[in-house]
């Protein structure tokens, strides 16, 4: 376990004013490779996903946009569409520029030092045209890898502590983080970067979301061991750092 102080120095900055200690002695600094941007792949049976931005927007408006997003946890049993899910795909992680060398990503979310330590994993259960199962966004192909196909509609309400909006939802999108894509870089300094930029990511979602006039909802209260065992990840190099169903809503009408 770790202790009250603990958590609070990890939130601090203070590593920055410690720039001399060994806590900055990151494998960077050291000379040595630095980790593949992205999970490796395989390039045949891909599921390329439609061009986001031919996707047309039910709201365009910035000013709107921001005031009307809220999270939402009731959805119907619509489907949402593939185009859809490729413009929150793009939205919340889509890949703009791969700078030379392979060095980095560049998004459309920001991400300290550019390290992009996310991969998303989505649960597909109601995106017309695709099969519901497991799928890993591969974000260099714009395209999705199915890892096990089937309905783990219970198994992600139970892994999610029995939040049933997300079981029942038309996707789920589950971030992993592997740490080392920016331990390699900033070492001690990486845990609390990492969660800022999962804030970035999910906050992008909730925005694409709003333009499309769907749900969404982040969720930060799940089981470590039932979420990454749903998705085949070890919980130590790779593991879930925060999740967001989406789903089809009705708007409320105004009570007069
Ligand atoms: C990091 C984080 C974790 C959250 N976890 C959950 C959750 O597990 N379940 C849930 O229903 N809402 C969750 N929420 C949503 C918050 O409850 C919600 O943002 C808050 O009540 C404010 O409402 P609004 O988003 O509509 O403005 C989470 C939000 C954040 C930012």
């Amino acid at each position: 376990m770790f202790t009250n102080d603990q958590g609070r120095y990890f939130i601090s900055n203070k590593i920055w004013d410690e720039e001399f200690s060994d806590s900055w002695i990151s494998d960077q600094k050291m000379g040595k490779s630095q980790p593949p941007l992205e999970k490796p792949f395989v390039e045949e049976g891909l599921l390329p996903l439609p061009d986001p931005l031919t996707v047309t927007l039910k709201k365009k408006d910035i000013t709107s946009i921001i005031h009307d997003r809220k999270s939402r946890r009731v959805f119907t049993d619509e489907e949402i569409t593939s185009g859809e899910l490729s413009y929150l795909l793009w939205a919340s992680q889509g890949i703009k520029e791969i700078m030379a060398n392979n060095y980095a990503t560049l998004r459309t979310v920001p991400s300290a030092g550019a390290r992009h330590p996310f991969e998303t994993y989505l649960y597909i259960n109601r995106v017309s045209g695709i099969e519901k199962g497991i799928y890993r966004y591969v974000a260099s192909r714009h395209s999705l890898s199915l890892l096990k196909a089937g309905n783990f509609s219970d198994e992600m309400t139970e892994a999610n502590l029995g939040q049933q909006f997300v079981g029942n939802s038309a996707v789920t999108f589950l971030w992993s983080v592997i740490p080392y894509r920016t331990e390699w870089r900033y070492n001690l300094h990486s845990y609390k970067v990492i969660l800022m930029d999962a804030g970035h990511v999910c906050q992008n979602l909730y925005i694409a979301c709003e333009a499309l006039r769907l749900g969404t909802c982040a969720i930060g209260a799940y089981s470590h061991e039932k979420i990454n065992r749903l998705l085949n990840l070890e919980g130590e190099d790779e593991f879930v750092v925060y999740l967001a169903p989406v789903g089809r809503y009705r708007e409320r009408r105004n009570p007069k």
